[in-house]
C-alpha cells in the first residue's frame, strides 16, 4: 500500500494513506461540531499533507454569511485547536479551500442553484456531512436528491444520535435509505476513530497471547468506564431530552463492548467487523423490569468540587431547575453466547465525575490453586486506558525482593503510549473524515447495528419506566451514586480505581 512521505516537522506525524480529491459540504457548517471538531480536523489533515490539492470544503447553514465571514469563523476555530502550533502562512493556504453557501436546506422553496454551481462534476468524491439535528436528516437528504446532487460516488455522513429510540432510528434510516444506498451512508460514532479504540482490535487480534484467555474460562468480569469531568457545556437543551443512557451508552459504550467481546473478524473490511459486532448486540441479555431494577443505576449530579473548583448541580444548570434525566448510568449485563456466558459486563458512564477517564478492565480469575501458603495473591488484570494517559497495563504477580518470608505483589507491565510513541495522536474526526473519503466503512455503524443497540436500550428504558426507577444524587466530583458501588459489592467486586 502506498504511503506518503513525512514532511519535516518538530513532532513526527503518523504515516497516512493518500485519498482522492474530494469536495465536502457541511450542513450545520456554523454549528458547534463544525467549530470544535470538523474544521480543525480537516485543517490538520491538510497540514499533514493528506488533503489533495483542489479539494474543497463548503460550509452551509441558514446563517447569512459570505465566504470571507466563513473563513474568519473557521480561522477562529482552527486557531483555537492549534494553539501554539499556529502558522498564519499555512492558514492562508488552507483558507483557499473554504467556501460558504447560506441555505435553509429544509425549506422546500430554497434555491439550490448556487450550491450546485459550487460543486464540480470532475471531483471524484462528494461528501455531504450532516452536522445538524437528526430530525433534519431525511429532509436534507431529500432536498439534496431533488437538487440532483447525488452521484454514485456521493457519501452522506450522519452524526449520532441516530434517533432517540428504535422507532425514530428506523424512520431516519428508512428515510435516508430512500436516497442513498447503505454503502454510501457513514454513521459516525467518534469513539471508533480514537487511536486507543482501534488499538483494542490490534491488542486482541495481533497478539497470540490474548485469545486463549479471552473467554469465560479465564475472565471473571469486564468493566467499561467512560467518566467525564465536564458538565453540560451549553448543551442543556439536547442533553436533558437525552440523558446518559441515550447520549453515551447506546453508542460509545456499546461499541466498546462490541469490540471487546466480538469474535475475530475474517478481515478488517467494513462488513466483516460490523457483522461480528452485531452478533454481540444481538446476544446481550434482555432486561426485564425486575432485572433492570437490580442491575442498573441512574444518577444525577448535585453541586460539588471538580478538580478543586466548585461547580453547579445539574438542576441548577437547567432553566426550569427540574428534571429526572440521568447524568450517570451503571449497568450490569451479560452476553449470552458460548464465549461469554456467565461473565458479567459492567458499564458505567457519567458527567461531572472525579476525573476524565475511560478504560476497559478485563479482570481475570484467580489461579486455581495457590502454592504460596498464606501469601496473598491477586488475580491478573488487564487495564486498557482509552483516555487520557493512553496505554495498556497488565497486572502480574511478582515476588517482592528481600528476606523475611515470601511476599507477592501485583505490579503492572506498563505499555504507555506517551513513553513509546512521539507521534501526535490525530483526533478521531481526522481519521473518520479521511475514511469517508477513502470509502472505508469499517469504523462506521451499519443500520442494523444502530437499530439493535436501540432495541436493547428501549427495553431498559421501558423497564425503568415500569419500575419508576428514580435518579439518585451524586456530588459532582465523586465516583457516582452510592448504589453503583453497592451493585458491585453485591457481587463481591469493586469498580477499578475506586
Ligand atoms: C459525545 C456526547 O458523543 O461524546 C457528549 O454527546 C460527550 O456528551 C462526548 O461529552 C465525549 O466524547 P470524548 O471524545 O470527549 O470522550
Amino acid at each position: 500500500m502506498k504511503r506518503c512521505a513525512q514532511p519535516e516537522e518538530d513532532i513526527p506525524i503518523a504515516e497516512f494513506i493518500p485519498v482522492d480529491l474530494f469536495e465536502i459540504v457541511i450542513f450545520g457548517g456554523t454549528g458547534d461540531l463544525s467549530q470544535r471538531k470538523l474544521l480543525p480536523a480537516l485543517f490538520h489533515r491538510w497540514k499533514d499533507g493528506q488533503v489533495p490539492e483542489g479539494s474543497r470544503i463548503i460550509g452551509s447553514a441558514r446563517t447569512d454569511m459570505d465566504t470571507d465571514g466563513y473563513v474568519a469563523f473557521a480561522k477562529e476555530a482552527c486557531q483555537r485547536a492549534q494553539g501554539e502550533d499556529w502558522k498564519e502562512s499555512e492558514w492562508t493556504e488552507f483558507a483557499k479551500l473554504l467556501d460558504y453557501q447560506a441555505l435553509d436546506a429544509t425549506d422546500p422553496k430554497a434555491d439550490w442553484k448556487e450550491l450546485k454551481g459550487k460543486l464540480s462534476k470532475n471531483v471524484p468524491v462528494r461528501v455531504f456531512y450532516l452536522a445538524t439535528s437528526p430530525r433534519l436528516y431525511v429532509e436534507i437528504c431529500g432536498a439534496v436528491s431533488r437538487a440532483g446532487l447525488i452521484t454514485p460516488d456521493t457519501r452522506v455522513v450522519l452524526e449520532k444520535p441516530i434517533g432517540t429510540n428504535l422507532a425514530s432510528a428506523q424512520e431516519i434510516n428508512e428515510g435516508v435509505c430512500a436516497y442513498f444506498d447503505e454503502h454510501q451512508i457513514y454513521r459516525i460514532d467518534h469513539y471508533l476513530g480514537k487511536e486507543t479504540v482501534q488499538n483494542l482490535m490490534v491488542l486482541r487480534f495481533a497478539n497470540l497471547l490474548m485469545e486463549p484467555v479471552w473467554n469465560r474460562a479465564a475472565v471473571d468480569h469486564v468493566q467499561i468506564t467512560v467518566a467525564e469531568d465536564l458538565g453540560l457545556e451549553g448543551r442543556a437543551g439536547y442533553y436533558d431530552r437525552s440523558g446518559a443512557l441515550r447520549d453515551m451508552v447506546q453508542n460509545h459504550l456499546l461499541q466498546l463492548l462490541c469490540l471487546t467481546a466480538m469474535e475475530p473478524p475474517a478481515t478488517l473490511e467494513g462488513d466483516d467487523v460490523r457483522t461480528e459486532k452485531i452478533k454481540v448486540l444481538q446476544a446481550l441479555r434482555r432486561f426485564t423490569p425486575a432485572m433492570a431494577e437490580k442491575n442498573s443505576v441512574r444518577g444525577q449530579y448535585t453541586a460539588g468540587m471538580v478538580k478543586g473548583k466548585p461547580v453547579k448541580g445539574y438542576l441548577e444548570e437547567l432553566e426550569d431547575g427540574q428534571s429526572d434525566t440521568e447524568t450517570f448510568v451503571a449497568i450490569k449485563t451479560e452476553i449470552e453466547n458460548w464465549r461469554w456466558a456467565g461473565v458479567p459486563f459492567y458499564l458505567r458512564t457519567g458527567k461531572r465525575m472525579a476525573s476524565r477517564r475511560s478504560d476497559i478492565v478485563i479482570q481475570f480469575k484467580p489461579v486455581p490453586h495457590s502454592i504460596f501458603g498464606d501469601s496473598e495473591t491477586q488475580a491478573n488484570r488487564l487495564v486498557i486506558r482509552l483516555q487520557p494517559d493512553e496505554g495498556v497495563r497488565l497486572f502480574v504477580q511478582i515476588k517482592e525482593p528481600g528476606p523475611g518470608g515470601l511476599r507477592i505483589k501485583s505490579l503492572p507491565l506498563n505499555l504507555s503510549y506517551a513513553e513509546n510513541f512521539t507521534v501526535r495522536y490525530p483526533d478521531a474526526y481526522e481519521r473518520l473524515l479521511m475514511d469517508v473519503v477513502r470509502g472505508n466503512l469499517a469504523l462506521f455503524m451499519r443500520r442494523d447495528e444502530v437499530e439493535a443497540a436501540w432495541a436493547w436500550i428501549d427495553e431498559l428504558i421501558e423497564a425503568w419506566e415500569e419500575k419508576e426507577l428514580q435518579v439518585e444524587s451524586y456530588a459532582a466530583g465523586s465516583d457516582g451514586p452510592v448504589s453503583s458501588a453497592v451493585m458491585m459489592e453485591r457481587d463481591s467486586r469493586k469498580w477499578w480505581g475506586q
